[in-house]
């Protein structure tokens, strides 16, 4: 099975053909195209939006538009005003979780959050309900690691608040049912929070039919530049949430005793906005376009498939996490006694990244009934090759530990 982008379309892939990149889950690597829209606005439209009263500055402002509609096509939004740029997935669901919970919690509620959370949806919904009184609840999974959606429909009342959980879980690759859990949500009025990193890179998102009231994404999982991501929320929402931050672009006037807000979107941007990482992040979105959504999760499907075969088979390894018909490209294992860190040492000497630990997930790794773990995960440059030596290294890895 090959990749399904050439390797000579990302220069640090050509530049090391040894690389075996297996941490896309961490991040992506880049296309040239995406280096090159971002160098071409440096080069040619850049200016400061918004503010500027001359040509230069008109068409860095359109190039940011351009931008945000590439990126609403790309997640199936109508209304491009509800995306909101942020600096990445953390951001996002910070600025809800203060913005939105400060605003909607009180002592007393409920806000929930699955026991699979990455700690950017965890950590600001516990800190959050601690500030407000409110009761923390999390949400069991199921054996394969997915939100248990009948506890969930049991445990939800008209006290919960927030239902906030992942599309793609970062250890597992386990797929969430988003518009299951949404619908639980509005049952009893309450948020659905979904974070997107590991969900849009991998698979067709469309905003707008998963029924979902938040999404949040990051560019650099997906092709895009670090720093850049997306906050995207159904209008009435956005438009009701307070500024998470105040000063330039979001106003429409400042008195001297109060301030107005501009509209959707400028009025949850404050500041200079990152245009480049926009633009890169919107050449991303139609670098994944080109090739296809639908094929992109086909080719993950198919390299976890063997990889799952081919790790599995190893005396000694467990994978953890479902099978591979129902994963996105990640694959999390240990291998006997040897520890995740070591693991990962010894295959960097093949030239084979993989990241090793609990993956920013240590509520999920107590679940798990473990501390760490090796975690390979498969992106549209990867190859069965990249599977082969991934399998080989961890072969010789155990012989180099003895262990059976
Ligand atoms: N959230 C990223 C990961 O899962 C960093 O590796």
């Amino acid at each position: 099975m090959s990749a399904i982008v050439p390797r000579s379309d990302f220069s640090l892939l050509s530049a090391n053909p040894a690389l075996v990149y297996l941490d896309s889950a961490a991040t992506a690597q880049k296309p040239r195209a995406v280096l090159d829209a971002m160098n071409d606005f440096y080069e040619t439209d850049y200016a400061n939006p918004h503010r500027g009263a001359y040509a230069l500055s008109a068409r860095a402002t359109e190039r940011y538009a351009r931008a945000r509609e590439a990126v609403a096509r790309f997640f199936g939004v109508r209304d491009e005003a509800c995306v909101i740029f942020t600096r990445g997935t953390t951001d996002s669901l910070n600025v809800v979780a203060a913005a939105w919970g400060r605003a909607n919690i009180g002592a007393g509620d409920e806000v929930i959050v699955t026991g699979a959370e990455h700690h950017a949806n965890f950590v600001p919904w516990q800190q959050i309900a601690i500030e407000r009184g409110a009761i923390f609840t999390i949400c069991p999974l199921t054996a394969d690691g997915r939100a248990d959606v009948e506890v969930l429909a049991a445990l939800v009342s008209e006290k919960t608040k927030v239902i906030a959980f992942n599309h793609v879980s970062n250890v597992l690759g386990a797929i969430n049912p988003v518009a299951e859990i949404a619908a639980i949500a509005r049952s009893v009025g309450a948020l659905s929070v979904c974070d997107g990193a590991q969900g849009a890179p991998h698979m067709a998102v469309s905003f707008d039919a998963l029924d979902v009231d938040i999404y949040a994404a990051s560019a650099h999982k997906m092709l895009g530049p670090m720093g850049t991501g997306v906050l995207i929320g159904r209008r009435e929402i956005l438009d009701a949430m307070p500024p998470y931050q105040t000063g330039g672009d979001m106003i429409a006037f400042v008195g001297d005793e109060q301030t107005t807000w501009n509209v959707l979107p400028h009025r949850l941007e404050a500041g200079t906005p990152n245009v480049a990482g926009a633009v890169g992040l919107a050449a991303a979105c139609d670098y994944l376009t080109a090739i296809g959504m639908d094929a992109v999760a086909a080719h993950e499907r198919a390299l976890v498939k063997v990889a799952h075969e081919r790790v599995s088979a190893i005396e000694g390894v467990r994978v953890h996490g479902p099978s591979a018909a129902e994963r996105s490209g990640v694959l999390s294992f240990t291998v006997a006694d040897i520890h995740p860190h070591d693991l990962a040492t010894l295959l960097d000497e093949r030239s084979i990244c993989i990241r090793a630990g609990h993956h920013c997930a240590q509520p999920l790794m107590r679940r798990l009934g473990v501390t760490a773990t090796a975690r390979a995960s498969f992106y549209v440059y990867n190859d069965e090759n990249d599977v082969e030596q991934l399998v080989e290294a961890l072969k010789s890895a155990k012989r180099l530990f003895a262990v059976a």
